[in-house]
């Protein structure tokens, strides 16, 4: 290679450094002191694509995510898992699908972040009545040149292509604050912090949000020891005190859930708050150590979880909140009315406030957090 060519590649390099460096702007609590959140768990859009009810469940999605972001006007979205049904998904657009669900925070102008849930990367399930004398519908990927060539029997979008899609698009200067997590954590990916700054302090941070890969799909339902040494250091670093509140977001409760749960279809009563207790809890297949690394921080002041489309409640664990979000999306199993979790935190005096959003604008189950 010529000199000038070493240049031109040495340049080259320092500018891909450059541009992964760059960060959006940071959060930061509002005047008045608060950071409104909503959580849009359970979206499960592109079911059944090649019927009318599929697409016509995914509108009304789109309705219980509008109807939520014009009456909380939240100041950020998490997205907490199952936005899509991939294992519904017999073409290779899930991203359309992923990039359907947040488009409605983009629009407003709203930051966001995304967790995976069980479904997102799920391998296609090829439907049972499509071997009938039926057959397969007219899924323009399934002609016999397609299915020689590009393959239908789908094997899901990965969890690593659905973040880049993500952040190729929104990432840098756009609004999403997902990451794809270090390395050693994978094959979990939505594993990273936020910081939302103070209002008052420039540069202080306020609170620490951290979200957790709790698996599922392509490989099994579980936060791994990994994770949790992970959140060792990244506690320790950034909170070596514990000066800063903690919220926790991931999606498949934690056995602990199991433990705190109001047995299923009984009434839900006090200290455990919410409307809806329709179902056991269906916890991670495991418990490597995560609830008692977030139990022992007092600054930890709860984690919130979807997953469970029949449970929307906070139950108190130790000295923390385990909460359900509330159904979202059309998608997915269950006929409860849809609705979102509210998180309102407000900075000074600490507190947090949290309730259910319906989608006919109704509210319910507040409750004091912190
Ligand atoms: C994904 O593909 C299906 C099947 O072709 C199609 O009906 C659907 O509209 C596509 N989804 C998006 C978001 O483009
Ligand atoms: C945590 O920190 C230790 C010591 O600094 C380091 O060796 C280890 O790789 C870190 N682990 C993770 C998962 O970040
Ligand atoms: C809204 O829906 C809830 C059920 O989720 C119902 O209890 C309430 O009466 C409805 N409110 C209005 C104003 O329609």
């Amino acid at each position: 290679m010529r000199w000038w060519l070493h240049r031109l590649a040495a340049a080259a390099a320092f500018l891909a450094a450059a541009l992964a460096l760059r960060s959006p702007a940071p959060l930061r609590f509002a005047s008045g002191g608060r950071f409104k959140v909503a959580l849009f768990a359970d979206l499960h859009y592109g079911e059944n694509a090649w019927t009318d009810w599929g697409p016509a469940q995914d509108a009304a999605s789109d309705h219980v995510m509008a109807t939520v972001l014009d009456a909380d006007k939240p100041d950020f979205v998490v997205y907490l898992g199952d936005l899509v049904t991939a294992n519904n998904v017999p073409i290779p657009n899930a991203t359309l699908y992923w990039d359907r669900a947040i488009s409605h925070s983009r629009r407003r102008g709203v930051p966001w972040s995304t967790v995976f849930g069980n479904h997102d990367d799920m391998p296609f399930e090829w439907p049972p009545e499509w071997f009938s004398p039926a057959g397969i519908p007219p899924v323009h990927c399934l002609s016999a040149a397609a299915m020689q060539t590009s393959g239908c029997s789908f094997r899901g979008t990965p969890r690593i292509e659905l973040m880049k899609t993500e952040l190729n698009r929104d990432g840098a200067d756009g609004l999403s604050r997902s990451s794809v997590g270090p390395q050693e954590l994978w094959p979990g990916v939505s594993n990273y912090v936020l910081q939302v700054l103070s209002h008052e302090k420039q540069q202080d941070p306020a609170l620490l949000m951290y979200f957790l890969d709790s698996g599922g799909g392509s490989y099994p339902e579980v936060i791994s020891s990994a994770q949790v040494r992970w959140f060792g250091n990244q506690s320790q670093s950034l909170n070596p005190d514990g000066r800063i509140p903690e919220l926790i977001f991931w999606h498949i409760p934690s056995t602990a859930y199991v433990k705190v749960a109001p047995k299923s279809k009984t009434e839900i009563c006090k200290p455990c708050v919410g409307s809806l207790n329709e179902e056991d809890v269906a916890p991670q297949e495991a418990e490597w150590g995560v609830m008692d690394a977030l139990a022992k921080r007092s600054s930890v002041k709860a984690i919130f979880v979807g997953h469970n489309h029949g449970l929307d409640w906070c139950c108190p664990y130790e000295k923390l909140w385990l909460c359900f979000a509330r159904h979202t999306g059309h998608g997915g199993y269950g006929d409860w009315p849809r609705g979102a979790r509210i998180v309102e935190i407000a900075e000074k005096p600490f507190s947090v406030h949290s309730w259910i959003r319906m989608e006919n604008g109704s509210t319910h189950s507040h409750i004091t957090l912190s």
